[in-house]
Parts: structure tokens; sequence; C-alpha cells
């Protein structure tokens, strides 16, 4: 069986994510999105929350799979016996990390990185950018599943 896992954050979901994870399910038997805990970084959304919106939001693909892990992907990819990362990159900004950590990740374990270029409509589009602008009133309707709009919307109002 082809497998392929595609890590991040998710903090929250946008279309952008899920137009890499739509694509990429197309190219694999199975895509496991892996939500990260990292409890060091400081996020909006708990990891219960990230992991919930995720799947509601990848519910229409057959073939994609919400799981979490905490540590090391290698690791993750180890006990879920995946050979390969895949990653979007939205602009030549995003290659100079993700070359290093593709490296890093093929010489710990072997495990290949394969990138995918966003879809142009989503290159300026980033969970840290959708934060900001619901937090200070813009309109990011556009820009990420309904569900997660209204929780947006539901945790601005919460804390203003
Ligand atoms: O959505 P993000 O924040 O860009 O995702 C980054 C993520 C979680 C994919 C990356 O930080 C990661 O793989 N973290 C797991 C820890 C790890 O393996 N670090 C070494 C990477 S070379």
């Amino acid at each position: 069986m082809r497998r392929a896992v595609c890590p991040g954050s998710f903090d929250p979901v946008t279309l952008g994510h899920l137009d890499i994870i739509g694509r990429a399910s197309l190219l694999y038997d199975e895509l496991v999105v892996a939500v990260g805990m990292n409890p060091s970084k400081n996020r909006l959304f708990s990891f219960q929350e990230r992991t919930e919106l995720l799947r509601e939001a990848t519910a229409v693909y057959d073939n994609v799979v919400v799981d979490s892990f905490d540590g090391l992907i290698v690791e993750f990819c180890r006990q879920r016996e995946v050979q390969v990362i895949v990653k979007g990159l939205r602009a030549i900004s995003d290659f100079d990390y993700e070359l290093q950590m593709a490296q890093m990740n093929h010489g710990l374990a072997g495990v290949e990185t394969m990138f995918m270029t966003t879809n142009p409509l989503y290159s300026f589009l980033s969970s840290s950018l959708v934060k900001e602008v619901a937090t200070y009133g813009g309109d990011v309707s556009g820009l990420v599943p309904d569900a997660v709009h209204r929780r947006l919307l539901e945790r601005v109002r919460a804390t203003s």
C-alpha cells in the first residue's frame, strides 16, 4: 500500500491545507494527516479542537485519516510504516526551512519528502495570518472551511 503522511500544526486548518491534502490523496492509497501536539507553541485551538476540525474538513476524502503525533515526525512515520512526507510549498520563503527539515528527516530515518506547489489562489495563506486577520475583525470566510470560520468567530468574540 502506498501511504504518505501530511504533518502540520493545523491551527487552524485552512483551504490551502485542504488543497494540498485533496491533491495528495489522489497520489497515495492512504494519506495520514498528522496533527503535531507540540505543546510549547502558542496555539489558538487546542490539540483536540484542531484534530476535530480537520476530521470534519477531510471527511469527504475516503482515503484520508487524521491522526496525531508528539515528538519526531520520523518516529511517527516509523510506527505507521510510512516512507513519504508530503509538504506544500507556497513560495520560495518556505523552501529554506522545508529543505532543512526534509534533509534532516531523510538523514535520520531515510524518510522522503515530496513537495507540492500550493495552488496560487492560496499562496499568501497561512494559519497565522488567518488568526491575525480574524482577531482584528477581517473577513476570512473564503479562506477556511465553514466550521473553522464559525469556531474562529466564537473564539475571537470570547477573547475580546
Ligand atoms: O504547520 P507547521 O507548524 O508548519 O508544521 C510543522 C511540523 C509540525 C510539520 C514540524 O515542525 C514537525 O515535523 N515537527 C515535529 C518534530 C520534528 O520531527 N522535528 C524535526 C523536523 S526535521
